[in-house]
């Protein structure tokens, strides 16, 4: 009798422990990059308390994410509209946008929250150069709280150096892939066209035949202001526009507490190679974007200690 209430009562216990353990997990999120020190953030470096410079830049940040009551400028959006080869007008821009928050009324305030001690948001942004290629960075990878991909950028196949896991995807409607129910989609907004986009591939189709690309819960569309304000302050108004991978970068400085980056750099002789489509014809370069330019950036913000540049296995 004594052993059967001595039993009942270390089962108790257990269940207590386990208890305290999820609780614990879930209310704090801890990581394997958890560090609870005394920090602004739970991560072993915060970006909060990165080197001044970085900081400095941060402060002109405007909202990173478009919201039904925020207002685009007519500045703002004369420097987006440089990006479209149809000159789109101010009116009809407003009134799409209007649309958009017609379908897409919720909003997830999840991704810009302001660090907390006992929270660690480690991010890992993945671009999709070839030098990933042999790198064995997937179970690194993996490892982050939040994985954030790029247009196709795919996992399938290439796990050993990319992971498995993708917790958001950014895309544009060229670059887009289905995405399944959990994955966060991160619309980048490159002219007017795609709100309208955005709003067919969010419906179901008729008698439901097509699937909705993405759960319209998870989707944050990119401010245009916050375009404008990567492409002056960090890349000093270099090259057309920024590139969709340099402004995820950039976003992640906004939205994560510690931010390790791979998958970003051209091959040994310039070409900015996929890693899941070496070109055979070479000379793939970088467009209207400022390659190289953004290259080092992300280099000064490695040597700035900002966050981890994970070079891949070819370098330049
Ligand atoms: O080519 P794509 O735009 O889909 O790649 C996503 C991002 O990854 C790019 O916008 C670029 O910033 C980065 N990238 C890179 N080096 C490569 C290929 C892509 O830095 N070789």
């Amino acid at each position: 009798m004594l052993q059967l209430l001595r039993k009942k009562k270390f089962i108790l216990y257990l269940l207590c422990i386990v208890g305290i353990g999820l609780f614990a997990r879930s209310t704090w999120k801890l990581s394997p990059f958890s560090f609870h020190g005394s920090g602004p953030c739970a991560c072993s470096t915060c970006l909060a308390e990165g080197d001044l410079r970085f900081r400095e830049r941060m402060t002109a940040c405007p909202q990173p994410f478009l919201t039904n009551n925020l207002t685009v400028t007519e500045e703002t959006f004369n420097w987006w509209k440089r990006m479209q080869s149809r000159r789109p007008n101010f009116t009809l821009f407003k009134s799409a946008l209007e649309s958009v928050f017609d379908v897409v009324p919720h909003i997830p305030n999840v991704t810009v929250l302001e660090p907390r001690p006992d929270r660690c948001r480690s991010c890992a942004v993945v671009g999709n150069s070839g030098n990933l290629l042999g790198s064995h960075y997937g179970p690194l990878i993996d490892f982050h709280d939040i994985v954030i991909r790029i247009n196709r950028g795919p996992t399938k196949g290439y796990e050993a150096d990319v992971g498995t896991r993708t917790t958001h995807r950014v895309m544009y409607p060229e670059s887009a892939v289905p995405l399944d129910n959990n994955t966060h989609f991160m619309m980048f907004p490159f002219k007017r066209s795609d709100f309208q986009w955005l709003i067919n591939r969010l419906m179901p189709g008729e008698n439901g035949k097509r699937k909705a690309i993405a759960n319209k819960d998870l989707v944050t569309i990119l401010n245009p202001a916050f375009m404008k304000y990567v492409h002056e302050t960090w890349l000093l108004k270099k090259g057309a526009y920024p590139s969709t991978g340099f402004l995820t970068v950039a976003l992640s400085l906004k939205i994560c507490d510690e931010v390790n980056v791979f998958g970003f750099g051209a091959d040994t002789d310039g070409n900015w190679n996929h890693y899941f489509n070496i070109f055979k014809d070479k000379h793939f370069k970088t467009g209207g974007h400022p390659g190289d330019f953004e290259y080092g950036v992300i280099e000064q913000l490695h040597d700035w200690k900002v966050i981890t540049f994970f070079k891949g296995w070819e370098r330049r």
